[in-house]
């Protein structure tokens, strides 16, 4: 691909001098005499790389560089300025320049300098477009659950994700915290950048320290070179803060800090860094008890919960359980090379009369296993684990339950029958039955309520 050069100098001869050495270099040259005529170039030629003196009449370099910054052009400018006006260097990089050359040029170095600039775009570019295919491709569809509840989430999430507020993500381990912190980041300006995540709990207080933060050599035992932190790679992304309820006081008071003020130093540094990142938390404990402990700040709590979310458990969701299953069937049954398409009269309701302590993870290892241990097409009791396999009255056939059972139990064993058949797709079940899919939901919901009322130990 022919790349596309505009040189904008008001010297003739050093026009001259880099238009042919560029030509000759294969690229397509434009020329322009002053800012001006640069500006109205840019528009027309859409050049990928500017080479722009500082010092011109009608309209100087650095104007040139804001201006078209301004009007959206993306070509990339490299500043010649003259030798030792560093200030004017800097001042180029700060607005947006990608490089600068000092005059007179040492034009071997124009060309290397050049080919740099445009690859490290072309990588850019690739970069983006890669995550662009990914995010359309998994944009919240790698999010399983058609429920009100889980609903309810998607829409806080899509509503917050497009801003920069710091969100709280609550909810018992294993129920997706990690999965929406990564949506919200997908769902927001910030995709293209980069998504760090630090787990709180896993390290020491120094530790951490550092890794949030970076450390300058010799700052700590350990600390052998100098080291970028998280919040620095994060650096126009987003920081994702999993088990934020463990973080030690000492810390609490820095996050704070940085979260207030955007910026911070190296551990055993003096430099103040500054940084435009996004931060997103998560913890399974209950942080307002944790707050009237005194074990977490209040304030920091509170710039924490700008936004917050909700996971509800999976025992309070139960109506995601057939979507799941078929999802985690799907996924487990390519990767162990089996077979298995859906669920055996009775598994589901197994399924759905488990009280889940761990949650979706759970629900996914209980799933895993079954496919891996799987005779058939279909998941079977048997595949279960002997805990939840217990004794189920409700299972029994139809033919025998239609004698003597009342409308409300046969109507349980038709959604449930229907929803193994159709794979747990509530809206099919909705389809073949003729009902609608927020009744099935409601269904669902009171089926698990009585489930969990009847393996309650009774008082009398
Ligand atoms: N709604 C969902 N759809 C599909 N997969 C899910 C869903 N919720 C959770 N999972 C899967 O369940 C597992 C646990 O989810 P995740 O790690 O996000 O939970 P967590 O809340 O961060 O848990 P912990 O508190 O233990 O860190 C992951 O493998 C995740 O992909
Ligand atoms: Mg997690």
């Amino acid at each position: 691909m022919t790349h596309r050069i505009l040189i904008v100098d008001d010297e003739r001869n050093a026009r001259d001098a880099l238009k042919s050495l560029l030509t000759d270099e294969g690229y397509e040259v434009r020329e322009a005499s002053d800012g001006e005529e640069g500006l109205e170039a840019l528009a027309e030629f859409r050049p990928d790389a500017v080479l722009c003196d500082v010092r011109m009449p009608k309209m100087d370099g650095l104007t040139l560089l804001k201006r078209a910054r301004e009007d959206g052009h993306e070509g990339l400018f490299l500043m010649m300025t003259a030798f030792g006006s560093i200030e004017t260097a800097v001042e180029a990089m700060r607005r947006g320049a990608e490089d600068y050359l000092t005059k007179p040029l040492d034009v071997g170095a124009v060309t290397a300098r050049l080919e740099k600039v445009l690859e490290k775009r072309q990588l850019v570019r690739d970069n983006q477009m890669l995550r662009e295919r990914i995010r359309e491709k998994y944009q919240f569809s790698h999010i399983v659950g058609d429920s009100p509840e889980l609903q309810a989430v998607f829409d806080v999430v899509k509503r917050a994700a497009p801003t920069r507020a710091t969100v709280l993500i609550l909810g018992e381990s294993g129920t997706g915290k990690e999965l929406i912190a990564q949506a919200i980041h997908e769902e927001s300006p910030r995709r293209a950048k980069p998504f760090v995540k630090v787990n709180c709990a896993a390290l020491s207080e120094t530790l951490l320290e550092s890794e949030l933060f970076g450390h300058e050599k010799g700052s700590f035992t350990g600390a052998v070179g100098r080291r970028e932190g998280r919040f620095e790679l994060a650096d126009g992304g987003t920081l994702f803060l999993d088990e934020i309820g463990d973080i030690s006081p000492g810390l609490q008071v820095k996050l704070l800090r940085v979260l207030q003020q955007r910026e911070f130093e190296r551990v055993g540094g003096t430099t103040t860094l500054k940084v435009d990142v996004r931060v997103v938390a998560a913890t399974n404990k209950d942080l307002t008890a944790e707050v009237k402990g005194s074990r977490f700040r209040e304030d920091l709590y509170y710039r924490l919960n700008v936004v917050s979310v909700t996971l509800p458990p999976l025992r309070k969701r139960k109506s995601d359980i057939p979507a799941l299953v078929a999802h985690f069937i799907e996924r487990y049954s390519e990767l162990h090379g089996k077979e298995v398409r859906g669920l055996a009269p009775g598994t589901l309701n197994a399924l759905l009369s488990y009280d889940w302590p761990g949650n979706v993870r759970e629900l996914g290892n209980v799933v895993e296993r079954a496919v891996v241990l799987a005779r058939g097409t279909e998941l079977t009791a048997d595949d279960l684990p002997p805990t939840m396999r217990g004794p189920r009255p409700r299972d029994r056939s139809p033919d025998t339950l239609i004698p003597g059972a009342t409308l409300y139990e046969i109507e349980r064993e038709a959604i449930l029958r229907t929803l193994e058949m159709v794979d747990g797709s509530t809206s099919r079940a909705a389809d073949v039955l003729g009902i609608s899919v927020r009744k099935i939901q409601y269904r669902l919901k009171e089926y698990a309520q009585q489930d969990a009322d009847a393996s309650r130990p009774s008082n009398n």
